[in-house]
């Protein structure tokens, strides 16, 4: 069994490792996120932004669930996999976990509230309503999505639920919703969804008694987890493969490859530390190379150099049996590339990941790569690759501590080198 996950601050190109991965894969299941994620996906089918929906959905043979440790928004759902029909990708085998927490339309809005309310402090969340969905979870006032199959409770849960949110909503100007309007909504959405609102657990059972091949999908990074990225600056859940046995519903022991997805430079969206940040023109310059705009809001990615220090903090989490490094080719002008392997703090120099306040005064140290100076986006071949190139992938094994078994050189699937 096989996870994917990101190494870095989220957006690392794992929607594209996961399509092509899944390529061979009998079951993919996403553990956890919801439709914060935008997972960017390039193959013969056309270019796709996938939200809720595993990238694991090209591959028409290939069961794909939303498994139980996601938050999902049904109507984004029912549009999503209807875009996706539009587009000629068959749907028929996508799965949502019964027990999956479901996202309301008061958690959208509170979502904006609690960003406009916190200021200058804001998060920057995607404002899909991730974390006010978690915090019911986790407060036991979530909703799952199983609750839909008996409308009369639902309804009563629903009104029961807006008491406390309206009042919070009013307090502080915005619009109350209409527990009916919310409710029918809701309902209209799982009507459709009908018969793919299942118990996944028999199936992930199956999958495993009969030794399919399963590959399980992360949402964001190591730098963005619950409990090991940079609090608060993080999303509501658990990206770390271990996060996967809970939100997927699979025995800890049973997973044997992670597959840890890092950028060839770091990129981020949302607020919080971002040690090796680059500004001006500079920043402009790779943000565009990069077309680094966020796949689920649209805002400019900030942009930086590559900082092993992140990857690292998550391999020691993960412990990667391979990583696969994504736009290795957005690199190919630079004549020398600085490349951070460590922090200073105080006057001490550190590969370990500092907490969040210390992180925002540290000093990154840079050592100076040489450039390939050539576009390697038509390799086809690793060993193919410029020995500079070649050299920059070791630096990145080097300091990580884990093997590159994959390389990516551009947005399609066939541009991926093993
Ligand atoms: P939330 O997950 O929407 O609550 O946002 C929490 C933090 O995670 C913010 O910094 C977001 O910008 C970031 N984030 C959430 N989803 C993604 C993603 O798919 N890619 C990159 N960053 C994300």
């Amino acid at each position: 069994m096989t996870a994917v996950v990101g190494a870095q601050w989220g957006d690392e190109g794992k929607g594209k490792i996961t399509d092509y991965l899944a390529q061979q894969a009998d079951v993919v299941i996403r553990y956890q996120g919801g439709s914060n994620a935008g997972h960017t996906v390039v193959n013969d089918k056309g270019a796709f932004k996938l939200h809720l929906v595993p990238s694991g959905v090209f591959n028409p043979d290939a069961l794909c669930i939303l498994g139980p440790g996601m938050v999902v928004e049904l109507p984004f759902l029912v549009e999503e996999l209807d875009a996706l029909e539009k587009a000629g990708v068959p749907t028929a085998n996508v799965r949502v976990s019964d027990r999956a927490h479901l996202v309301l339309p008061y958690h959208l809005a509170l979502d904006r509230l609690d960003e406009r309310e916190r200021g200058r402090q804001k998060l920057g969340t995607t404002g899909r309503g991730n974390g006010p969905a978690y915090s019911d979870k986790v407060g036991r006032h979530g909703i799952q999505v199983y609750e839909v199959r008996d409308e009369k409770r639902f309804r009563e849960r629903v009104a029961h639920e807006l008491e406390t949110k309206n009042a919070i909503l009013e307090r502080f100007g915005d619009e109350p919703l209409d527990a009916r309007a919310v409710a029918d909504e809701v309902l209209a959405a799982a009507a459709r969804l009908g018969g793919r609102i299942v118990d996944t657990l028999p199936l992930v059972e199956h999958a495993l008694a009969t030794d399919a091949r399963v590959l399980l999908e992360g949402q964001l990074g190591a730098m963005r987890d619950l409990d090991w990225g940079i609090y608060p600056y993080v999303t509501s859940s658990n990206p770390l493969a271990g996060g996967a046995t809970i939100g997927a519903g699979i025995p800890p022991r049973v997973i044997t490859r992670v597959i840890g997805v890092v950028k060839a430079y770091s990129t981020a969206v949302g607020e919080g530390p971002f040690p090796t940040e680059l500004h001006g023109s500079d920043a402009d310059d790779l943000r565009e190379r990069g077309q680094e705009y966020g796949a689920t809001t649209g805002r400019p990615r900030r942009v930086g150099w590559f900082d092993a220090v992140a990857p690292r903090h998550a391999h020691r989490l993960n412990a990667f049996t391979e990583l696969a490094v994504t736009k290795l080719d957005m690199l190919g002008r630079y004549e020398r590339i600085p490349f951070c392997t460590s922090y200073e703090i105080d006057g001490t120099t550190t590969t370990d990941m500092p907490p969040t306040h210390v992180l925002d005064r540290v000093v990154p140290r840079y050592e100076q790569l040489p450039g390939w100076g050539s576009d390697i986006s038509g390799i086809t071949d690793r060993a193919l690759l410029p020995t500079a190139a070649k050299g920059y992938l070791r630096r990145i094994e080097e300091t990580v501590g884990a093997p590159v078994g994959i390389v990516g050189v551009g947005p399609e699937r066939t541009a991926t080198l093993l």
